[in-house]
């Protein structure tokens, strides 16, 4: 591995970085992966490659810090993987469960916000709607992350692009299919692509197709970083040679009125193995989970070698323990890896 690592255990907040790397990296929030940008993507999966090879290094730096997470749908993944990083990383973790009702159901969004930040260093949500993230991050003097909304999933998706970095190398040289609904994890895949220079192709049916504001935010990104993005409707196009195949459930939480008429809709995009014969040999298989086994994907393909899916559920853990240090340690001068690293 080319990146360097601390010499040193972290003091306070700032890692020791070594000079080649100038990058600086601040954001106040991750409601939106376009809150990260290009360099904040690739910091984030920098010092997430940074704390998972050296674990011990980063325990301590972010004591004393106090997380809540209020969580409106069930998860798994994301709350266990938050309440685990920020629990190794020295801090401590509070979860409600919020899923009774919406989070201002009893009170305004700036009242809970101007209470929680006298209490709190991070606030992590999992919502319904993108209003009520973007609201308390807007009303709230302390970070707040998005854990999942009806719009993005950003953690899940840098976790996602952590996780093809460590298997294929660098990004930019790969490219990813999307097939199944232009959901909360397809808008934020295309973002995240989109800031890393990679490239992306979503197929899904005619009326599912992604958000048109994060398409259009994407394809901006990409004119910056390269990134290549085709949004088709034929899953067997999409999945042509590439080197990893996604996909996610046909209904998402809160969509479940709707799961008998996608379910007529969407079988034409399940992942089975004659769709994963179409890409490259050595493709990967990627699911955020939780997956409906026999609906989007097969058994065969969740179960098959190529299969990544609980090594993104891992590096769920070291991207978002990176997000955390990143937003709690403020301005940090990082090691961001230079463009041809
Ligand atoms: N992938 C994911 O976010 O899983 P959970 O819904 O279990 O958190
Ligand atoms: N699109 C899915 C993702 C679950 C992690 C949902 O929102 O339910």
């Amino acid at each position: 591995m080319n990146n360097p690592v601390p010499s040193s255990p972290l003091q306070s907040r700032a890692p020791s970085v070594p000079e080649t790397f100038p990058g600086t990296f601040w954001c106040p929030d991750l409601v939106s992966t376009r809150d990260l940008g290009p360099q904040g993507a690739q910091a984030v999966l920098h010092l997430a490659e940074l704390m998972k090879s050296r674990p011990s290094v980063f325990q301590r730096s972010l004591a004393g810090k106090q997380m809540v997470m209020f969580f409106e749908k069930p998860s798994l993944r994301t709350r266990l993987t938050f309440e685990a990083g920020m629990t190794s990383l020295g801090g401590t973790a509070m979860f409600v469960d919020q899923s009774q009702s919406r989070l201002d159901a009893r009170e305004t969004l700036s009242d809970i916000a101007r209470n929680l930040e006298r209490w709190v260093d991070v606030i992590v949500l999992r919502t319904f709607t993108q209003e009520t993230i973007e609201g308390m991050a807007r009303f709230a003097s302390v970070p707040v992350i998005n854990a999942l909304s009806d719009l993005e999933h950003p953690c899940q998706a840098l976790a996602d692009y952590f996780t093809l970095q460590e298997r294929f190398g660098d990004v930019r040289k790969i490219s990813l299919a999307y097939v199944g609904d232009g959901n909360n994890v397809a808008h934020s895949l295309l973002l995240t692509c989109a800031c890393l220079g990679s490239s992306i192709r979503i197929a899904t049916p005619k009326g599912y197709a992604p958000n048109p504001q994060i398409v259009a935010d994407a394809r901006k990104l990409a004119k910056q970083t390269g990134a290549r993005i085709e949004l088709l409707t034929d899953p067997h196009a999409a999945v042509t040679g590439v080197d990893a195949v996604y996909t996610d459930a046909w209904a998402s939480m809160g969509q479940e009125q709707e799961a008998t008429k996608r379910a007529e809709i969407f079988p034409p995009y399940q992942v089975n193995r004659q769709l994963m014969a179409e890409a490259a040999s050595h493709a990967a298989f990627m699911h955020c989970l939780p997956a409906h086994r026999g609906e989007e994907v097969t058994d065969e393909v969740m179960d098959s070698d190529n299969s990544v899916i609980f090594e993104q559920a891992e590096n769920r853990l070291h991207v978002q323990k990176s997000i955390l240090y990143l937003l709690l340690g403020g301005a940090v001068r990082l090691p961001v890896r230079s463009a041809h690293a």
